[in-house]
């Protein structure tokens, strides 16, 4: 039976830990120039209906570091542009190859595919969730703090994609996470319901970011505007003010915060240039480690 990564929460704590575990082991052996070759003879393809630098590549990088082949598809290249039924393309995709990763819109294309298919399906962005950026910023947090289960981490900014797998992975891997939104654009209602029912308290949203960073050990932002979402940008811009991650607002945390970003980033609008090329900001080492936790997925999920 494939095993799909649609979102977050349909893992335990531990699997999830299991993930960065592993990465962390890859990383040391990649730094070693240990080469692998356990996924030789494997084909996966990746079907992108939105943009990517970090997340194509990484995966790419990761599926050929592991010995195994991969095949690029823009869905606009493919049938499903022309409105072949996803049902039928999960099935024919399934004889051809051993895994897919999709970057789409609705979270409901990627549950379809997963659906139909015999192969596992990995979410590698949709409106709702960021599941494996979040893994792989998890391990950073893991790395840079030496530990999870004490910190607070504060979300400032937009409840977006990010945001609802930041909640998936605070309840399930227990630790404190606060964030503050404008209101109307909390994270999705249900999957924040669900997650502080799992955390008992430790899930909470404010309004205002200088209260919610007091005491932080990571403060974390991302895009005002998502992909797809660009006819909102100037109403965004509005909406957002005050929740910029600034100097400022980064001299409330603890001094020791660090700033995560999964990028890319709109210097000046979610987070100033200052904070982002600043000592504090670990988004490079972020983008980094989607290379490690891609392998680590890759290994666990194709088979
Ligand atoms: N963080 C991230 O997913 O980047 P890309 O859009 O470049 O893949
Ligand atoms: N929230 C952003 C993340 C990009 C990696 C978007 O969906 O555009």
């Amino acid at each position: 039976m494939a095993i799909h990564l649609l979102r977050l929460s349909d893992f335990t704590g531990d699997e999830l830990f299991a993930y960065i575990d592993r990465a962390i082991v890859l990383k040391q052996e990649a730094a070693a120039s240990i080469r692998h070759t356990q996924l030789a003879g494997k084909t996966i393809a990746l079907i992108f209906e939105k943009a990517s630098t970090r997340t194509r590549v990484s995966f790419e990088a990761a599926m050929y570091g592991l010995g195994g082949q991969v095949i690029f598809l823009s869905a606009k290249e493919t049938q499903l542009a022309r409105s072949e039924p996803l049902k039928d393309t999960a099935l024919v995709m399934s004889r051809y190859v051993d895994g897919l990763v999709v970057r789409t819109f609705g979270q409901e294309v990627v549950t379809e595919l997963a659906r139909n298919a015999t192969i596992p399906v990995i979410n590698a962005l949709t409106d709702l969730y960021h599941p494996c950026q979040v893994l792989s910023d998890v391990m950073t947090v893991i790395e840079k703090k030496g530990q999870l289960k004490d910190l607070k981490v504060v979300w400032v900014g937009d409840g977006n994609n990010m945001a609802n797998s930041w909640v998936q992975a605070a309840a399930r891997m227990g630790f404190e996470l606060v964030l503050a939104c404008p209101q109307g654009y909390e994270p999705q209602a249900d999957i924040l319901q669900e997650a502080q029912q799992e955390a008992g308290g430790r899930i909470t949203v404010v309004r205002d970011p200088v209260a919610a960073v007091q005491g932080a050990d990571v403060i974390n932002t991302d895009v005002w505007a998502s992909m797809g979402q660009e006819s909102e940008e100037q109403k965004r811009l509005q909406v957002f003010q005050g929740f910029q991650v600034d100097g400022e607002l980064l001299s409330h945390a603890k001094p020791d915060c660090i700033v995560l970003h999964c990028l890319p980033a709109h210097r000046g609008e979610e987070i100033s240039e200052e904070v982002l090329e600043g000592p504090q900001c670990v988004a490079i080492d972020q983008a980094g480690n989607k290379l490690h936790i891609h392998k680590a997925i890759l290994e666990k999920h194709i088979v």
